[in-house]
């Protein structure tokens, strides 16, 4: 039998990319070990850029490069270590396991680009973030994940 928790589910009209980067800010503010954070979206929804401002938020100074040939990238942030992985290159599961998801997150946070990538089933207290592009500088954010992200990702500082 498995245990559902409740969910929480918003959808956020982010009007530029400050409201991204606010967005990547609330979602840094509830980062726990443990937590996957999946970036659903095509090619330049913005899903590097929203997992940028995380990691900014989270006092990350260094460059932060797309992973798209590394396939993930690793940060100590003062808060927990958070691995950033982009999958859109990954070749089978093999390539998969070698990735070591299961200690990213038993270490810290995973940011996960091209999550369908890994299968149906993530590993992890999964937020699913899904970017849509709606205007040159405007995507909309349907979010859904675990209950307690409530306080963190509703309020009015997105548009
Ligand atoms: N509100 C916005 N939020 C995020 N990105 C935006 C926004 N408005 C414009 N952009 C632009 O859209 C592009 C998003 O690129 P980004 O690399 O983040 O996409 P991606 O989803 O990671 O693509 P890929 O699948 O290739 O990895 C950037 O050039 C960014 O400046
Ligand atoms: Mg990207």
């Amino acid at each position: 039998m498995s245990i559902v928790s409740p969910q929480f589910e918003a959808t956020l009209d982010l009007a530029d990319q400050e409201a991204t980067a606010a967005l990547g800010a609330r979602i840094a503010k509830g980062l726990r070990r443990g937590d996957l954070v999946a970036l659903h979206g095509e090619l330049g929804a913005g899903k590097t850029t929203l997992a940028r401002a995380v990691l900014r938020a989270l006092s990350v100074t260094e460059t932060v490069p797309s992973p798209t040939f590394t396939l993930v990238q690793s940060y100590d942030t003062p808060r927990l270590p958070v691995c950033h992985y982009d999958l859109y290159r990954i070749e089978n599961t093999v390539e998969l396991e070698e990735l070591a998801l299961d200690d990213a997150l038993s270490e810290g946070a995973v940011l996960m680009e091209w999550p369908e990538r890994a299968g149906e089933d993530l590993p992890g207290a999964v937020l699913r973030i899904h970017l849509l592009t709606t205007g040159s500088q405007s995507r909309r954010a349907d979010i859904a994940g675990p209950a307690r992200w409530k306080p963190f990702l509703t309020g009015s500082s997105f548009v």
